[in-house]
């Protein structure tokens, strides 16, 4: 499958994630995007601000995947993969970007995107709709925070470009999930991510789990082995490394 993206920008939103919310809420067809040049209340994880400058990409697009709450795992890998992908050939060395579970994107260790997945859940436990927020640091970045492309790439960067890169790698690996089930986008998502044995913290609910990453299950949660040399599964929660 294809999607047809049906683009809208605006100059300033509070945020394109609340604007698509609302959109999804009153019927807005799957392949809906909503782009802003700035945000005013652009939202992270874990009720974060994403600080929202203009000349960084924020864009919101809205999917319906019609499939069980309990099997979507593989949508946030993917999703990170499809931005990893499309940011890659623009940078000067490649291989300095680098996949932390579940999706954040790390550049020379630091975060250069961030990619925030907001679900409704119907009365039958099947997914009503997804709306995936994606913001970019191209040309800011929120001091310590954050790292920003233009200081990695050889060329500027068409906020435009790079959207419509993002949008089209997601339709590959979003069709690949679809045709194939998670087993690709996890080999995939392992070539881009980081190492085995990659010592990790995990803060998942109120406990802290400290550990060395050994691997993504088919349902696309991270196993680690804990201090204590215990496997363990790692199906949310804020991830250091
Ligand atoms: C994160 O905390 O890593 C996720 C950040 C997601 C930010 C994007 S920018 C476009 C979309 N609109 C928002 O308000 N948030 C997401």
């Amino acid at each position: 499958m294809s999607f047809s993206w049906a683009i809208e920008i605006h100059d300033t939103l509070e945020s394109t994630q609340a604007t698509l919310k609302d959109m999804a809420l009153k019927n807005a067809s799957e392949g809906t995007v909503v782009q802003a040049l700035q945000q005013t209340k652009g939202k992270g994880r874990y009720e974060r601000e994403w600080v929202s400058e203009e000349g960084n990409l924020f864009f919101s697009l809205l999917i319906r995947p019609s499939c069980p709450a309990h099997s979507i795992g593989p949508l946030s890998l993917l999703t990170g993969l499809a931005v990893a992908k499309a940011i890659q050939p623009y940078l000067d060395e490649p291989e300095s970007l680098v996949l932390k579970w579940p999706n954040d994107i790390l550049l020379v260790g630091k975060k250069c995107a961030g990619i925030l997945l907001e679900t409704e859940i119907g009365a039958d436990q099947n997914i009503e709709w997804v709306v995936v927020g994606i913001g970019i640091n191209v040309s800011s970045a929120p001091p310590d925070l954050g790292i920003c492309l233009g200081d990695h790439v050889q060329s500027s960067v068409d906020l435009n470009t790079l959207r419509d890169d993002i949008l089209a790698q997601f339709d590959l690996y979003y069709s690949l999930w679809r045709r194939e089930g998670i087993e690709k986008i996890r080999t995939f998502w392992l070539e881009t991510g980081h190492e085995k044995d990659t010592p990790v913290q995990v803060k998942m609910g109120d406990e802290f789990i400290e550990g060395r990453f050994f691997d993504i299950d088919k349902q696309g949660n991270m196993l680690l082995h804990d201090n204590a040399g215990q496997l363990r599964k790692i199906t949310a929660g804020e991830v250091y490394i």
